[in-house]
């Protein structure tokens, strides 16, 4: 097996190289002054396991394309299998048509990868596991979970006994498996977002928090604006401390400002994508998957 750091997860790819204990190739790569992409590898790829680590964080649509240009041309120089490992999906919250007309963009993504010749595809925390069954094909998908790691992470830093809460109903699965770790019980918000303004909603059900911990869970913070609001939430019913985590810290614009403003006093996340606030790496995890595939 021969791990293949591509230009958007250079520091995973690594990471997930020295766990497994195999060689990693980082592939060349530049951008053409017209914004075309450039990919070379710079090992032979013949008869191998071929893993491709490739975040595809914003600018989604260059890393995309780099990914479907690495796992095409890695299947033309005879790899043997080719695992691609995306630890951040991008696309994947446009996994139906919630208006008349909509492109699903997921179901494009998944397509493309497929027809590029992956053969299995390994994601972490994708934003709804059940999608990704849906449009299951010749491709094996299986989508990992950093939210036990970033729970132990936070029980670490004192969140232990901390209530867990998704701020949306998709998200109890993420609070309860934190739950597991936190043993402080776990619930979620009703959040419902206008599909045409992106404005969002919140609302409490009896959640009794005053003077407790909680930490709320999500799978992505891109603008800040659920978690800020479901922040803001559990300090308005008097929450002690609120910590906020998720997989994927896109952290659009002043995303930070907002959460911290709503008075988060941490911040955690994953490093599927890195940030400042990824102290918590899926490399182990990932690798201890890949050596059971
Ligand atoms: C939506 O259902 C997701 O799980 C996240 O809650 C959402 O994508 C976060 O987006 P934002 O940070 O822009 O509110």
């Amino acid at each position: 097996m021969i791990v293949i750091p591509g230009p958007a997860s250079k520091e995973l790819g690594e990471k997930i190289a020295a766990e497994l204990g195999a060689f990693s190739h980082p592939v060349e790569n530049k951008v053409f002054p017209d914004g075309e992409q450039y990919v070379r590898f710079t090992a032979p790829l013949k008869g191998e396991t071929v893993v491709i680590v490739q975040t595809t964080s914003p600018p989604q649509d260059s890393k995309l394309i780099q990914l479907y240009m690495m796992t095409s041309t890695a299947k033309e120089l005879g790899a043997r299998r080719i695992i691609c490992v995306v630890p951040y999906l991008a696309y994947a919250r446009q996994d139906k048509r919630f208006l008349d007309g909509e492109v699903v963009s997921l179901d494009i993504v998944l397509r493309l990868l497929e027809s590029s010749g992956a053969d299995d595809l390994i994601v972490v925390d994708a934003h709804s596991a059940e999608s990704l069954q849906r449009i299951r094909s010749r491709v094996e998908i299986w989508n990992l979970s950093a939210i036990p790691i970033l729970a132990r992470h936070l029980r670490e830093q004192g969140y232990g006994g901390a209530y867990s809460l998704g701020p949306d109903r998709g998200a109890l699965h993420l609070a309860e498996s934190a739950a597991n770790e936190l043993s402080g019980g776990f619930g979620f918000f009703e959040k419902q977002r206008d599909r045409k303004t992106g404005e969002i909603e919140m609302q409490v059900r009896d959640l009794n928090v005053r003077g407790r911990d909680a930490v709320v869970f999500d799978d992505i913070i891109s603008s800040g604006g659920t978690m800020a609001l479901a922040v803001s939430w559990l300090k308005r019913l008097g929450a002690r401390r609120v910590a906020a985590a998720c997989t994927h810290a896109l952290f659009i614009g002043d995303a930070e400002k907002r959460i911290l403003g709503a008075g988060a006093g941490l911040i955690v996340a994953a490093d599927t994508v890195q940030t400042k606030f990824s102290e918590v790496s899926v490399s182990k995890l990932i690798a201890d998957h890949l050596r059971t595939i």
